[in-house]
């Protein structure tokens, strides 16, 4: 696709070639049967490949039956679970789309129902949920909030199973088909609570000091690159700031270390380490009252900071809606790829549309053949633009 745009400009990390800047950001779909995915993720993955998205993340993929935020959320921690997602991965690929897949762990977050049932903590008075919570795991034993339940500090040796758990996970995403891996250390999950200052409380080695907080994260790095193809790239989503303590210049420092360790991309998110938002004010000082408020792009100063400081690619995220504006990103070197959420949900085929509307030469050569040849014939009769 020859075009003056970055948004429909390939990218290589590693020996993988994205066909455009623009990524399905990770979503929970909270449909799994014991971790294992459902045609649901099917459906829901593949209207993003058909979509011409470059790199389709699956959802918070957990490394441990205990590490789902809900009992509905996908797992990775067995060869099942694995097996099940193969066929996604194959779809993905032949669509000409790169398969990424989140691997995460809840930490306390976990053993909760889903949005839709409240999203709340499961407690034996849920007769639908009741049987299926579990006891959640921390750095310390403070719970999210007034309303939830005290999680069980990991003992150094639990830690050391987790991090196992997160490198198996790796070996079994390669197996089944995945080019593209991002650990989840943001959101207040477990990785981002062990960061904390508020969260983590231990005298050990993997609390105190900045060191020692980010020790648990950089551990998880580590086992995850050796399990994962050299050639095939790493991401790594943080929160860039978190409202509590963790700070921007945190994140850089991070982001150096997890470039040691063979990250190449940090997907610059924000907040979630409490059950408060990180973004307490707008502009002129009033409080924002839900994610709605949040300006356009919100999070994009983060990723430009971390871009320029730790040297490395970034990703923006958050409310990235329109192309120009994802282009804008792309063109001040704010990021390298823009990620969206709810747009994508909104719209699957947002990229073709934003094709057709950046002025891209051949802007129907991104649609699958079986329905190319249709919606050139479409646009001819519309009397559209047309260059295929
Ligand atoms: C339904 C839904 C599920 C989400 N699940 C995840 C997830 O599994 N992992 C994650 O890191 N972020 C998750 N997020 C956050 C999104 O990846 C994204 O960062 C956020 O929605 C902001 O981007 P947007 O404004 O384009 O939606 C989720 C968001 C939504 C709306």
């Amino acid at each position: 696709m020859t075009n003056n745009t970055i948004l429909f400009s390939p990218l290589k990390i590693r020996n993988v070639v994205l066909r455009n800047r623009v990524v399905l950001s990770p979503l929970c779909m909270y449909s799994a049967t014991e971790g294992v995915a459902s045609h649901w993720q099917f459906a829901h993955l593949s209207a993003f490949a058909r979509g011409g998205v470059g790199l389709v993340f699956t959802e918070a993929t957990a490394v441990e039956a205990r590490g789902r935020i809900t009992p509905g959320c996908l797992g990775i921690w067995t060869d099942e679970q694995a097996d099940a997602l193969a066929p996604i991965t194959e779809f993905i690929s032949s669509m000409g789309s790169v398969p990424g897949i989140q691997i995460a762990h809840a930490g306390r977050k976990g053993s909760a129902t889903p949005p839709w049932a409240g999203g709340v903590p499961i407690n034996d008075n849920m007769e639908t949920w009741a049987e299926s919570k579990w006891t959640t795991v921390a750095p310390s034993e403070l719970p999210l909030g007034e309303d939830w339940p005290t999680p069980l500090a990991l003992s150094e040796d639990e830690i050391n199973k987790v991090i196992l758990s997160f490198a198996s996970s790796a070996h079994r995403a390669a197996r089944v088909g995945f080019k593209a891996l991002e650990i989840h250390g943001a959101h207040g999950y477990l990785i981002h609570s062990f960061l904390s200052k508020v969260t983590n409380l231990r005298n050990d080695q993997y609390g105190g000091d900045l060191e020692g907080r980010m020790r648990f994260a950089l551990e998880v790095t580590e086992a995850v690159r050796e399990n994962w193809p050299d050639n095939l790239p790493l991401f790594f989503r943080l929160s860039a700031i978190d409202g509590n303590g963790w700070e921007i210049e945190d994140s850089i420092t991070l982001s150096k270390e997890l470039k040691k360790r063979g990250v190449d991309v940090i997907d610059c998110s924000a907040g979630g380490i409490t059950s408060a938002p990180a973004f307490r004010t707008n502009d002129d000082g009033t409080p924002m009252k839900s994610s709605s408020d949040r300006p356009l792009g919100f999070q994009v100063p983060y990723s430009e900071k971390i871009r320029n400081k730790a040297d490395i690619l970034t990703m923006a995220v958050g409310r990235i809606i329109y192309p120009e504006q994802a282009e804008d990103i792309l063109q001040n070197q704010s990021a390298d790829l823009t990620a969206l959420g709810r747009e994508l949900m909104h719209d699957p085929f947002w990229t073709l549309h934003a094709a057709d509307h950046m002025n891209v030469d051949n802007p129907f050569e991104l649609w699958p053949e079986q329905y190319r040849w249709a919606i050139v014939r479409r646009a001819e009769l519309e009397n559209y633009r047309s260059k295929s």
